[in-house]
């Protein structure tokens, strides 16, 4: 276990059992519609790899970048750093994140998005974290909730650092404060 991390919330097992069901369900969901997944960056990368090899239906894909987050707290506003590259009109969006928290991030892209006009957005979430929503919004797909702490890992950062972490896991408080 990394030195900065104060226990393993989930490991990697657990990770890939639940994103079997999440994506087997998703199959189901979107048989015969060819979805495109759309992939929150950074956080979402290895949530989104590890989702979308176990989706059995024909689907695509494109990412978006945004900002909201200094640190461990949201700063409240959301900046679009990269756009989709393709017209989403008529489509099946999936917005993938790594962690619903506050929910301005995902409240804010799911109305960005819609004014294109899509046929549906849902949002597919690694981790939820219920207990720091600020905006109105559930997620269709989460694989699992989490209590009110700050985690890193499988993807999830701090400041940049340990997304790599082949885990889910709880960051010492010192590290950040
Ligand atoms: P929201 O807009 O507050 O829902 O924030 C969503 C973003 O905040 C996520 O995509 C993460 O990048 C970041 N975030 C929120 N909570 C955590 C956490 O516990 N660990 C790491 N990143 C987090
Ligand atoms: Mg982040």
């Amino acid at each position: 276990m990394h030195k900065d991390v104060e226990r393993i919330l989930l490991n990697k097992e657990e990770i890939d059992v639940k994103i079997g069901e999440i994506g087997k369900q998703i199959s189901e969901d979107y048989e015969g519609k060819s979805p495109i997944f759309v992939g929150v960056l950074k956080g979402c990368f290895i949530f989104m790899a590890d989702l979308m090899r176990n989706v059995t239906c024909d689907c695509t894909m494109d990412f978006m970048a945004v900002s909201s987050y200094d640190g461990t707290s949201s700063t409240g506003a959301v900046k679009i750093n990269k756009d989709l590259s393709q017209d989403v009109n008529g489509r099946h969006i999936i917005l993938v994140e790594d962690i619903l928290d506050s929910g301005i991030t995902l409240n804010y892209l799911k109305n960005y998005l819609m004014v294109r006009q899509p046929a549906s957005i849902k949002i597919a979430t690694l981790l939820d974290k219920p207990a720091r929503r600020q905006a109105d919004i559930v997620a269709d797909y989460s694989c699992f909730e989490v209590p009110d702490a700050f985690v890193v890992g499988y993807g999830l950062d701090y400041n940049e650092t340990y997304r790599n972490l082949p885990y889910i896991g709880i960051l010492k408080p010192e590290v950040y404060s």
